[in-house]
């Protein structure tokens, strides 16, 4: 089996992912830090000395190459990920690849990003809530399109991470 989990920055793909990987048993790849290893540098440093497009195809590039190499594997992406190239036509046409979508309100979005947004290129230098709030608003807008292709959905906000992973292990059998 391969889980695949996308959504937008902040709405728990790295930590549902851990907990789905005890429950189920399955390996668990965070795209981003393994990005981070296989590149030698941060994610804030790849965006600040290569640019955004160089981390893009390197993004591409190792997601293939995870779900290539991994028999079974719960696979958290950055929050882009699914939202470039071919990127999710490419993963829809997989077999054995369940895509989910953790889908959460601008609101939450905000209010758990305003504290995490150093590490994040593209919303650290949103001075105020306000700005941040219109930025995600906008930004999650866009890439709903691309969220909403996933084979499964779940509604996050207003579930603690122990009910969102019942819901996902729920979905599979
Ligand atoms: C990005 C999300 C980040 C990381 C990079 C770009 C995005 O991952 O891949 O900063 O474009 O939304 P998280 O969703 O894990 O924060």
């Amino acid at each position: 089996m391969k889980l695949v989990l996308i959504g937008y920055m902040g709405s728990g793909k790295s930590s549902i992912g851990k907990l789905l990987s005890s429950a189920l048993n399955v390996p668990f790849l965070d795209l981003d830090i393994y990005i981070e290893e296989r590149e030698g540098k941060s994610i804030s440093a790849l965006f600040e000395t290569k640019g955004e497009i160089y981390f893009r195809k390197k993004e591409a590039f190792f997601l293939e190459e995870a779900l290539k190499t991994h028999e079974k594997i719960i696979l958290a992406t950055g929050g882009g990920t699914p939202c470039y190239g071919t990127i999710m036509e490419d993963l829809l046409k997989l077999e054995n690849v369940l895509i989910i979508y953790l889908q959460c309100s601008v609101a939450t979005l905000t209010q758990r990003l305003w504290f995490q947004k150093k590490e994040r290129p593209l919303i650290a230098h949103s001075n105020t809530k306000e700005d941040l709030h219109d930025f995600i608003r906008k930004h999650l807008f866009e890439r709903s399109y691309f969220y909403n292709k996933a084979h499964n959905k779940i509604l996050c906000d207003t579930f603690s991470e122990k009910e969102i992973v019942e819901k996902i292990v729920l979905q599979l059998f």
